[in-house]
């Protein structure tokens, strides 16, 4: 497994119980997280200082319990890419830090092609590796079928400087437009694929 080692805007500060502590920028945030099994606290103080804590409820679902006010969204960096953090439903705030080790790898693919990559991103969700591959200097087809997925992505490619590189987005159902792709005969150098365990469709 490779360890995503180089953040510096975020860390996760202590596990236990089911739930992580995490630093994104100067704000904590508590999550649930059903791998973490064991109970003991290593940083017991560290929790009180957390600014919200995600709960599940056990009607399914959950909620934000804000501890302060926390602003609707701020901005963490890794390296030269920024990325815009929102706390929402379903415990997420838009990035997954683990990542981070897939775009190191895709950067240096990308630049060590020594050509022009055309990237297809599917379920390219707020854009993480879509950020990377344009940074490297890649072009980018960014598919997701959520439309608020799609703008956020936009807000994190304008917050790292790259809106004036190539990049199309799509709102749209992959397995419908990898179809019309086909049909249309376009190809692309690489193609990134993080699905979801079960797709929604392009209905949201
Ligand atoms: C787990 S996220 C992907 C995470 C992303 N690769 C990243 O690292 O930031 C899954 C995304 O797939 C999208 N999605 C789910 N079903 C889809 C479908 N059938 N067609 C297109 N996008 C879909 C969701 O809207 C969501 O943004």
């Amino acid at each position: 497994m490779n360890i995503a080692k180089d953040w510096k805007d975020y860390e996760i500060i202590d596990m236990a119980n089911g739930e992580k502590l995490e630093r994104w920028k100067n704000i904590k945030l508590v999550r649930p997280d059903p791998q973490i099994i064991w109970k003991n606290k290593s940083f017991p103080k560290e929790w009180e200082k957390a600014n919200a804590t995600y709960k599940r409820s056990n009607k399914g679902g959950g909620g934000w319990n804000y501890k302060s006010e926390l602003p609707d969204s701020w901005q963490i960096k890794y390296k030269e890419l920024t990325f815009n953090i929102k706390p929402m439903g379903f415990k997420h705030t838009g990035l997954f830090p683990e990542q981070a080790v897939n775009w190191d790898w895709m950067i240096n693919k990308i630049k060590s092609a020594k050509r022009e990559i055309k990237v297809l991103n599917l379920f390219a969700y707020t854009g993480g590796a879509s950020v990377a591959c344009l940074y490297a200097g890649a072009s980018v087809c960014h598919v997701d079928s959520s439309k608020g997925m799609v703008s956020w992505a936009k807000e994190n490619v304008i917050s790292s400087k790259l809106q004036n590189r190539p990049i199309r987005y799509i709102v749209d159902d992959v397995v419908k437009f990898v179809n019309r792709e086909i049909r249309r005969g376009n190809k692309y150098d690489a193609i990134i694929m993080d699905p979801p365990s079960y797709g929604r469709g392009a209905s949201r």
